[in-house]
């Protein structure tokens, strides 16, 4: 449809290369200026009330507060969950919204860890939403778990590497997460450390998260069509973004898979053969379709050393071979690279083994402090919670663009 494909060609985001901060005003350039003050009651469809904590975090868009269900006592660090606010009239909110209330109700996910015998599923549950009205401007907000650190964080304390057991552990849970977000007809098409959050409780647990601009390829289960339009851009984050993407094709599964493929090559090289050109999404692109033919050499490439990881070889060259509108066979995938557990004399054990760590790294200093006061520790400076009307440019221009489309 027309709205998609204006969609499409408007949310060119500029590389980010330095991660989830890049780019952002600095908190000196950002006017505060709070929706909500914490101790505030939001009631939502449900009529369930809420009680606000502090701010914790801003994105392109709105702000994210700390929640709790509505007692007598304030909502200290520790909540268990997060409101995401913004105004009514935003696109990413309204799109992330009817993803979770798709595919991420609480029921949903227990009953698919529970059919498919797994010990967690790395979707963020979805506890509520609505619309708050304040000095005469309406806002939209979502009640949603609340999380830890960020992946990229950790990955950049780390010196950028991952080991080879921490990305197959990973590996595996995304899998998992991907099935059940295609298997409930949606593709995420942005996969990066920077949208995988560890569980505010359980350092081995990962979650996928920002559905602002994921996509519903396969409504009532009926499969968009390949169709390439040259006036799609390179959406996605342009590193790590599929071939399909690169060509203005509407994402579908095999790109949430190929995606993940880069983030693995990165994850354990430190870098991707095609990182010194971001600012050239033809040369990127281009990059990208030689190594697939020649996956070989893309290994040679990023792990000159002996012992490659096997296991990543055999992924690609499986994801390669999928069409556009197939079904991965993700058990396929996870055996792959559970054979690359066996390699390293490893196993499927759950653990992440970011504890590499331990010299300042986030997790280090959430674990230590939480042990030693019980006071959380990721929450973030006080610079990092004003919560401001400011937008970086890159927030505005897909703001405006994305208005357009909600008002087709
Ligand atoms: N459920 C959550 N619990 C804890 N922190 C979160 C949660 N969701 C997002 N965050 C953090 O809050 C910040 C803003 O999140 P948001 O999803 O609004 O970002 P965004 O719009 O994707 O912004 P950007 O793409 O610029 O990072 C990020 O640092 C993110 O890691
Ligand atoms: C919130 O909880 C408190 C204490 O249980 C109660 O007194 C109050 O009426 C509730 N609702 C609102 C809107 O404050």
């Amino acid at each position: 449809m027309t709205l998609s494909v204006a969609f499409f060609c408007i949310l060119v985001k500029m590389p980010r290369v330095k991660g989830a901060q890049a780019g952002r005003p600095s908190s000196a350039k950002r006017r505060l200026a709070e929706h909500f003050a914490a101790g505030e009651i939001i009631t939502d469809m449900a009529k369930k009330e809420w009680k606000l904590g502090s701010p914790i975090g801003q994105g392109g868009f709105g702000c994210i507060y700390l929640a709790d269900r509505n007692s007598s006592k304030s909502v200290g660090s520790d909540a268990p969950c997060v409101v995401k606010v913004e105004p009514s009239d935003n696109g990413p909110l309204f799109t992330e919204l009817k993803f979770y209330q798709r595919a991420a109700k609480p029921e949903q996910i227990q009953k698919w860890i529970r059919t498919h015998k797994l010990k967690y599923l790395g979707v963020p549950k979805y506890w509520g939403s609505g619309l708050h009205d304040k000095n005469g401007k309406s806002y939209r907000f979502m009640i949603m778990d609340r999380f830890g650190s960020d992946l990229q964080k950790i990955y950049e304390a780390n010196a950028k590497r991952f080991s080879r057991k921490t990305v197959l552990q990973l590996s595996l849970r995304i899998l998992d997460v991907l099935e059940y977000i295609h298997e409930h007809e949606y593709v995420h098409g942005d996969i990066k450390a920077s949208n995988l959050l560890l569980s505010h409780k359980n350092p081995d647990q990962v979650y996928l998260v920002d559905y602002g601009l994921a996509y519903r390829y396969c409504p009532e289960g009926i499969h968009k069509e390949y169709k390439e339009d040259p006036k799609r851009c390179h959406d996605g984050t342009i590193e790590f973004t599929s071939i399909d993407a690169h060509n203005g094709v509407a994402p579908s599964r095999r790109g949430d898979l190929e995606i993940l493929g880069y983030c693995m090559i990165q994850w354990l090289s430190g870098r991707l053969p095609w990182e010194d050109n971001l600012k050239d999404p033809n040369y990127v692109r281009d990059s990208k379709i030689r190594y697939r033919e020649d996956i070989a050499g893309l290994m040679d490439k990023c792990f000159p050393e002996k012992n490659k990881p096997d296991e990543l070889a055999q992924y690609m060259e499986t994801v390669r071979l999928l069409g556009y509108a197939e079904k991965p066979l993700y058990q396929k995938l996870r055996d792959a690279l559970l054979q690359g557990l066996r390699a390293i004399g490893s196993r499927d054990d759950g653990r992440l083994d970011l504890g590499l760590v331990e010299n300042g790294g986030p997790r280090a200093r959430t674990a230590t402090k939480k042990r030693k006061t019980g006071i959380e520790s990721t929450e973030s400076s006080v610079e990092d919670m004003e919560c401001s009307d400011a937008q970086t440019e890159e927030a505005t221009q897909t703001r405006s663009k994305t208005r357009k489309r909600v008002q087709k």
